[in-house]
């Protein structure tokens, strides 16, 4: 069967392959924020993206926690298993930034007592709002026992994640994971990366991922090198 394209999103583009079990992801310079009203390129964003995902799935493999990634193709492109991706997307907050901020009226930058799991319906057109267990299963979006594995291993990849990064000088504020079913078991997809994490410079508190973007401070790029830089020690 020919490389074909199913799926298009805001950073990634998904191919066929031969194998129907599997996919090519592909990664884009492209960036978009406030639910897609701010556009605009992060140059070789994708490459950067793809190479910094490469290395989490493989420490996350390592630790025991099934995903979705096969093999690296290309400096934009990896292999990954076919998911159905399911409609929940889930975060895991360590300190409060973002919408938690607003939500709870405290202000960024507060370490929170426990981690806080979140759960939201990803849904482009409602700007993926927050829900909790029960609208997952009155909505049907996933079964309890999917739900629980995915709390499970947010949690696990939160410990595993933030013990990595304190080392790099990095503080794990927050991040998004999706999963997906292959053959009926719960895997991370999607990717991990400095999209959809926020990591701080545990000395300076020097944001260094897509807020960068977001609220326009500047050296964007700069950001995305220096997170592969301290976890593979790579200039790319
Ligand atoms: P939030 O504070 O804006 O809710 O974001 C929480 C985390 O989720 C943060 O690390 C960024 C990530 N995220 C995504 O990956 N995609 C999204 O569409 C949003 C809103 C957040």
């Amino acid at each position: 069967m020919e490389k074909k394209p199913i799926y298009e999103g805001k950073a990634k583009q998904v191919f066929t392959t031969a194998n129907p079990d599997e996919l090519v992801v592909y990664f884009k310079d492209d960036a978009t924020a406030l639910n897609g009203e701010k556009k605009g390129t992060i140059i070789n964003k994708g490459v950067l993206n793809n190479k910094i995902s490469t290395f989490f799935f493989e420490l996350l493999g390592k630790h025991g926690i099934p995903h979705h990634f096969i093999r690296l193709l290309s400096d934009r492109e990896m292999l990954v298993k076919r998911l159905d991706i399911l409609k929940v997307e889930v975060v895991v907050r360590n300190i409060t930034a973002g919408s938690l901020a607003k939500r709870i009226g405290w202000e960024e930058g507060k370490k929170l007592s426990r981690p806080v799991l979140e759960m939201y319906y990803k849904n482009d057109e409602l700007g993926d709002p927050l829900i909790n267990d029960y609208h997952i299963y009155a909505m049907g979006l996933a079964q309890p026992e999917q739900v629980a594995k995915m709390a499970e291993y947010a949690l696990k990849i939160n410990s595993i994640l933030s013990g990595y990064l304190k080392a790099k000088k990095l503080e794990l504020i927050d991040f998004k994971l999706e999963f997906g079913l292959h053959n009926g078991e719960v895997l991370l997809g999607d990717e991990i990366s400095p999209d959809t994490c926020r990591f701080w410079d545990s000395e300076t508190g020097e944001k260094l991922d897509k807020d960068r973007f977001r609220r326009d401070l500047g050296n964007v790029e700069e950001a995305y090198h220096e997170i592969l830089f301290r976890l593979t020690g790579e200039k790319a």
